[in-house]
């Protein structure tokens, strides 16, 4: 048999189960789905929106026989989603990629936009085991920071720090301003980031400097999410099959890519 045939990769249509709005442009559509719900932190899955086009994303949660995704509405296809209700049909394939390494010491998590899903999950399963669990959060506005309660109740007390563009709540800079002196300040084993690659790229210069190992998930354009097409690719790797989750030594193999350029679905390299 192909590798490519396996139970992960073959679509399974299936119905959703409830919609939750989280904010003016991203809601967590919940569906039932045996494979998916075995997912860990950092996999994705491959959702089908049907006569539209399938799209990658993040596993925001998993268990019980369903699987969560919190999605922006950005374009054609999370617009057609974001018109689904429950009942609706839409297919599945995965879960794709690798996850990250679940570390118990002092954690420290950066999420920016929807990159913040795939690490409430991995807060979730870690809360309970970290020696100390911190988040940083940045959004351009209020309305766009995800999961700020959940990630507050998880977190070890008055640690989850949260950042707005346009100062609409938190502190009005990005992220990463309040994540320099939180890491002059403080000793964390390990750093967990995930949301846009010029924010990556940042959080892996800034634990790389303190010595700190790092995980981050990427995002790329994906189309087959099984290592077939290309479309994912950052240096030597391919973000679906070798990540999502990479870690600090093969970002450093990337640098030259990492939070500057990517390819465009033509083909053609675009900055970031
Ligand atoms: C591993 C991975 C995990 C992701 N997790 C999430 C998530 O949890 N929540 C979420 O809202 N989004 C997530 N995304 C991004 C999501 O896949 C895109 O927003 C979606 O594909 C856009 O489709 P569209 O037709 O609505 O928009 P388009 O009109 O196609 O594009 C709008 C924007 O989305 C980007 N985009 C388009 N297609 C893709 C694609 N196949 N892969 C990546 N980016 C794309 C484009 O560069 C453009 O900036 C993830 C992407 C990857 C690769
Ligand atoms: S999406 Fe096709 S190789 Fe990664």
């Amino acid at each position: 048999m192909s590798a490519y045939l396996t139970a992960a990769n073959t679509m399974r249509t299936t119905r959703i189960l409830s919609v939750k709005t989280e904010s003016p442009t991203v809601k967590t559509f919940t569906v039932k789905d045996k494979l998916c719900a075995k997912a860990k932190p950092g996999q994705f899955l491959m959702l089908w929106i049907p006569r539209v086009d399938e799209i990658p994303l993040s596993i925001l949660n998993a268990g019980d026989g369903e699987v969560s995704v919190a999605v922006k509405a950005v374009g054609e296809a999370t617009q057609a989603l974001h018109a689904l209700g429950s009942g609706d049909t839409i297919g599945v394939r995965g879960p794709f990629g690798n996850s990250f390494t679940e570390n118990r010491g002092r954690i420290l998590m950066v999420g920016g936009g929807t990159g913040t899903a795939p690490l409430l999950f991995l807060a979730k399963k870690l809360a309970a085991k970290a020696e100390r669990l911190s988040f940083v959060m940045g959004a351009k506005t209020k309305d766009e920071l995800l999961f700020l309660r959940e990630l507050s109740v998880l977190c070890t007390e008055q640690s989850a720090i949260a950042t707005t563009e346009d100062g609409s709540y938190g502190l009005k800079c990005l992220a990463t301003e309040p994540l320099e002196k939180l890491l002059n300040r403080e000793k964390f084993d390990m750093v967990y980031t995930c949301g846009p690659e010029p924010m990556v790229r940042r959080v892996f210069e800034l634990a790389g400097q303190r010595g700190i190992a790092l995980e981050a998930s990427l995002e790329r354009l994906m189309r087959c999410g099984i290592g077939l097409c290309g479309s994912c690719v950052i240096g030597k790797y391919r973000v679906c099959r070798d990540g999502p989750v990479f870690t600090a030594a093969q970002l450093s193999e990337v640098k030259d890519e990492l939070g500057i350029s990517k390819l465009g679905f033509d083909g053609n390299r675009i900055p970031l």
